[in-house]
């Protein structure tokens, strides 16, 4: 990592910082899921979504602008990247250069903590810390809310790991209106207990697997159209501190949106017997009177939330059950450039 190139403080610096910067951002995990675009190109959701950003699995990427080279370079843990990952890390740059009116190609070295591709939101963080990176980089003054906007470009859900903590994303009908922003959340201090069942790549890709839903799937409409609850109820529950209405309701979002895909014409089941083993743990501890409620992504994996203090407790369970890794994670920051003495 080039560390002698860090500069700048905020989100939003006002000065061009020389053509490098570095950002770290976290992954974030929707409650209320992001499942299905009325506008690839934009990248404009048909629903809102909320989601909790993480203090585990950060990503750091840093953007060097290199004046007079032909194309751009991408490094994505130590290794030349190519293909569709590459491609979709210069279309972003792409991006970048149009907003800032500059030609020069870049160098972009991304160090990613999360397996990438395995539903546990590596596009997120990967997608929020370019944004922030290539954004002072090339000398664009972002706000909070622009930097969400253009990193939704890269990633719908990388909007939200713009922000720390609970954050809501804005469907919205154009660039303009579609960006997230930070959720109160009354005193909630929970954690995410994530079991880590496969960690390999998945077989169809969450963008290409929404699509199809969106196409084929009979319960699609209805399951966007009980986002909007969702979201209203969940949006009271986290304004009261209320940690079982808002597991509650993110399970049945989540399995809703499984249920979508399970529906879609053929299939798309992401949902493996190590995932169904672990709900069956999660039943039986609230059985026991812990408040434990589970979410999956477009993976097998299951993320659990709980309160902080019964998080052992509920990893416990968990390994023993699906005798996988597990990691506890809690509400974790937005993403952030480094200081040129590293700090953020
Ligand atoms: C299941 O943000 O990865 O994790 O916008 O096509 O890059 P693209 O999709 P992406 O989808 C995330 C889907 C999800 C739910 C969520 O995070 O809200």
């Amino acid at each position: 990592m080039a560390a002698d190139c860090l500069r700048g403080a905020e989100t939003a610096p006002r000065e061009p910082l020389g053509g490098c910067a570095t950002a770290d951002a976290h992954p974030n995990i929707a409650l209320i899921k992001y499942w299905g675009k009325r506008d690839e190109q934009l990248v404009l959701p048909w629903t809102d979504s909320l989601s909790l950003t993480l203090d585990v699995f950060p990503t750091t990427t840093t953007v060097q602008v290199s004046p007079g080279a032909r194309t751009d370079v991408v490094i994505l843990n130590g290794v030349p990247a190519v293909g569709e990952p590459q491609q979709r890390v210069v279309s972003f740059l792409e991006l970048v250069r149009d907003m800032a009116g500059r030609e020069e190609r870049a160098v972009v070295n991304t160090r990613n903590t999360v397996p990438t591709g395995a539903g546990l939101a590596s596009s997120a963080s990967g997608f929020a810390a370019l944004a922030a990176a290539a954004a002072a980089a090339y000398g664009l003054g972002l706000d909070a809310t622009a930097l969400s906007r253009l990193a939704r470009r890269g990633s719908g859900s990388a909007a939200r790991s713009v922000f720390g903590g609970f954050a809501l994303w804005h469907a919205g009908d154009s660039d303009l209106t579609s960006y997230a922003e930070p959720v109160p959340a009354a005193g909630l201090d929970p954690a995410l207990v994530i079991a880590l069942l496969d960690t390999g790549s998945k077989a169809v890709t969450s963008r290409a697997a929404m699509r199809h839903t969106v196409e084929t799937s009979p319960l699609y409409r209805p399951w966007a159209d009980s986002c909007g609850t969702d979201l209203a109820e969940m949006r009271a529950a986290l304004g009261r501190g209320d940690l079982n209405t808002v597991g509650e309701i993110a399970e049945r979002n989540a399995l809703g949106m499984h249920a979508t895909m399970l529906a879609a014409r053929p299939a798309v089941r992401y949902l493996a017997p190590a995932t169904l083993a672990v709900l069956d743990a999660v039943l039986r501890l609230r059985r026991d009177g812990i408040a434990a409620y589970a979410t999956m992504d477009a993976g097998p994996n299951v993320k659990v939330l709980c309160h902080r203090q019964d998080a052992q407790r509920v990893a416990q369970v968990v390994r023993s059950i699906a005798s996988r890794p597990v990691v506890v994670a809690h509400c974790g920051p937005g993403a952030r450039l480094r200081t040129e003495a590293g700090r953020t």
